[in-house]
């Protein structure tokens, strides 16, 4: 039995190092050049390795990121369980940018800043945070968790999801109705939906113009999930007010897209949240036991909903 690591050798070292500790009977395998392919039970990556099919007894895959829409799961076989990463680092990360972003547009810092740009000194009407409604698109751990760093500042908070939540101090909706009706009372609406087939494009003219005049976004969740083209256009006629923006299709983006220079878009290359080693680790050893015990691993992917 052997633990196939498929990443960079920065992270596979501290990996490398907890699993010597915790799980000293599983070899751990950074170069699949030297592995024996039938001894591999479980491979993490970011994305499937072309020869995924030489693993012929693998049991997990484990995916280093918290999505998995770069895996093509129709290249995993049904007998294999794919595994998100669900880790504390992942979650701190998600919470701090999220939080930044909320509290940038709440206090119209992307219009300061275009203000200190032109040496004008002007104060902009401020909303109080008990005026702010804040949105949230997805209530798995990271929409939770954001919500639960969002509370003390006492916006009114709501969210959305594909099934019914419970959670206090959230207003929580579901399905079309709920949508339409979160949407309407979203001054700013943070997105953190993983990539399927039906959550691509979901940020569309359509949506924006159901946002209330002078909503803002912090978009977090996937690239192909925004319209890029729709987003300039609500910002450039004043019904968005601004938008934080993490995650582009495609990525790097390429120079000159209107995103650089626009004065109402702060832009981050996909960074809101990365994937902390010793954490991850640990994560993915007690996943392992679970496994081991014959209990599902924490974050074990639904291949039917795709995520
Ligand atoms: P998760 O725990 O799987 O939660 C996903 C949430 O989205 C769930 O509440 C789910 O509803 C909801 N959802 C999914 N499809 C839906 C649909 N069609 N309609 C309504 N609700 C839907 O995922 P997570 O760990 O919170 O992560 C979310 C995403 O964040 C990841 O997939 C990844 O793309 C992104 N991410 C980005 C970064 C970054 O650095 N920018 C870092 C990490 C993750 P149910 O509760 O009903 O299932
Ligand atoms: C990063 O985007 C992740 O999915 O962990």
């Amino acid at each position: 039995m052997t633990f196939l690591f498929n990443s960079d050798a920065r992270r596979g070292a501290i990996f490398a190092e907890a699993f010597g500790k915790e799980l000293p009977d599983l070899p751990f395998v950074m170069d699949p050049a030297t592995v024996d392919p039938d001894a591999v039970r479980y491979l993490i990556t970011w994305t499937v390795p072309e020869n995924l099919d030489r693993y012929r007894n693998l049991e997990i895959l484990f995916s280093l990121g918290a999505g998995v829409d770069q895996f093509r799961f129709d290249a995993v076989p049904a007998t294999v369980k794919i595994v998100r990463m669900i880790e504390e680092g992942i979650v701190r990360m998600m919470q701090e940018y999220v939080t930044l972003g909320v509290l940038a547009l709440h206090r119209n810092l992307p219009a300061y800043l275009a203000q200190q740009r032109a040496g004008e000194w002007r104060d902009i009407a401020q909303l109080q945070a008990g005026s702010r409604r804040i949105g949230v698109l997805g209530l798995g751990q990271l929409g939770q968790a954001v919500l639960d760093r969002l509370g003390p500042f006492g916006f009114p908070l709501s969210g959305w999801s594909r099934s019914p939540r419970q959670i206090e101090g959230v207003r929580c909706h579901h399905g079309e109705l709920g949508l339409k009706e979160m949407i309407a009372a979203s001054d700013i609406l943070v997105a953190l939906l993983p990539l399927t087939e039906e959550t691509r494009g979901f940020l569309n003219a359509d949506l924006f113009a159901k946002l209330p005049e002078g909503a803002a976004l912090v978009h977090t969740g996937r690239g192909p999930q925004l319209d890029h083209q729709a987003l300039v256009a609500a910002l450039d006629r004043g019904h968005l007010s601004a938008a934080m923006i993490d995650v582009t299709d495609p990525e790097p983006l390429p120079a000159g897209h209107p995103f650089w220079s626009h004065p109402k878009i702060i832009l981050t290359p996909h960074v809101a949240s990365v994937t902390q080693p010793a954490t991850a680790a640990r994560a993915v050893i007690d996943n392992i036991r679970r496994h081991r015990a014959g209990l599902d691993p924490i974050g074990l992917v639904d291949r039917s909903r795709g995520y």
